[in-house]
């Protein structure tokens, strides 16, 4: 029988090739299972699954929870605003308190890089990590993958850039690690004060200007600003970054072929993509975000399948 070779998925770089192919066979089960009038199955009826989120989320966290109901898992939701972690509590407290609730698995969003690998070694339950910082986000890898393989029929040998933000975001740094293990090309492209140093030891290469870019490119994975995390100016203003690393339909309609457009969300529209292309028909932002439920369900179900 196939299985995952982690016991945990505490990012993309502890994955193997077989692994995202397992969870993408997986996935395709379960793409056809929520497509159906009854989207339920009972597979994980004796499972209990913890959200911790002690970051904002709106895609990831919905997406989570929808997956796990549509496994027939129970589930309880903790959001850190509301939590004893205001009043001082430490993570493995906090952590080991909804554990011995007879938990199997916590999923968590937290704003420290590596807080899910942390976690992994002082608790007795299988990890997800929804987003940890700056450093992955490796579901959001995995249905970005997914989404441009029902889309272009494969990701080995297309060319992806990805856009903006790469020194600040999680997205981009799981999506290189994925792309890569597919045997994708990737180039990142943005602001250089925004690419991170000797990034090229990933196997990727930089590209200043984004219409050299999107010449290249099969897809285009736009990414957002992240001003949360910036503690200083990284560009001049939003309105010379929108003019130079922005995608808008003109520039769009200018190549000289049809590109796939991405983006993981939240927008921010009429900053790093316009409205006309994010709603165009060439854009799989939504299929993206549906894409996610069949992916997290695949994360869990295999996860649960070794824990039991
Ligand atoms: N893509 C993503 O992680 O979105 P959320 O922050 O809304 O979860």
């Amino acid at each position: 029988m196939s299985e995952l070779s982690v016991n945990h998925l505490l990012g993309i770089k502890y994955l193997n090739k077989k692994d995202i192919e397992l969870i993408f066979e997986t996935a395709d089960h379960f793409k056809e299972v929520i497509n159906r009038s009854i989207k339920k199955v009972p597979t994980l009826r004796d499972t209990t699954i913890a959200n911790i989120f002690f970051e904002n989320s709106t895609r990831t966290k919905l997406s989570f929870e929808l997956a796990e109901k549509r496994l027939s898992a129970d589930v309880i939701n903790f959001s850190a605003s509301q939590s004893s972690v205001k009043k001082g509590e430490t993570l493995i407290d906090t952590v080991n308190n909804i554990l011995s609730m007879k938990v199997d698995m916590v999923i968590m969003r937290h704003p420290n890089p590596g807080a899910g690998i942390f976690l992994s070694k002082h608790v007795n339950a299988s990890i997800i990590n929804a987003g940890d910082g700056a450093h992955e986000h490796p579901t959001q890898a995995l249905l970005d993958s997914y989404s441009i393989r029902e889309k272009l029929e494969g990701v080995e040998g297309k060319n992806v850039v990805i856009v903006g933000d790469i020194l600040h975001s999680r997205v981009a740094l799981s999506n290189i690690f994925a792309l890569k293990l597919q045997g994708a090309k990737v180039k990142v492209c943005g602001p250089k004060t925004l690419i991170p140093k000797h990034i090229e030891s990933l196997g990727v290469e930089v590209e200043t200007d984004l219409v050299k870019a999107l010449e290249w490119c099969d897809v285009a994975n736009m990414l957002r600003v992240q001003n949360e995390r910036m503690d200083i100016s990284y560009f001049p203003s939003t309105r010379e970054y929108t003019q130079q690393f922005g995608i808008n339909r003109k520039l769009l309609d200018s190549l000289n072929k049809e590109i796939v457009i991405m983006h993981p969300g939240p927008i921010n529209r009429g900053v790093e993509i316009t409205s006309d292309v994010a709603d165009s028909d060439q854009s799989i932002i939504l299929e993206q975000v549906e894409n996610g439920v069949a992916i997290r369900m695949a994360v869990i179900y295999l996860l649960a399948s070794k824990i039991k």
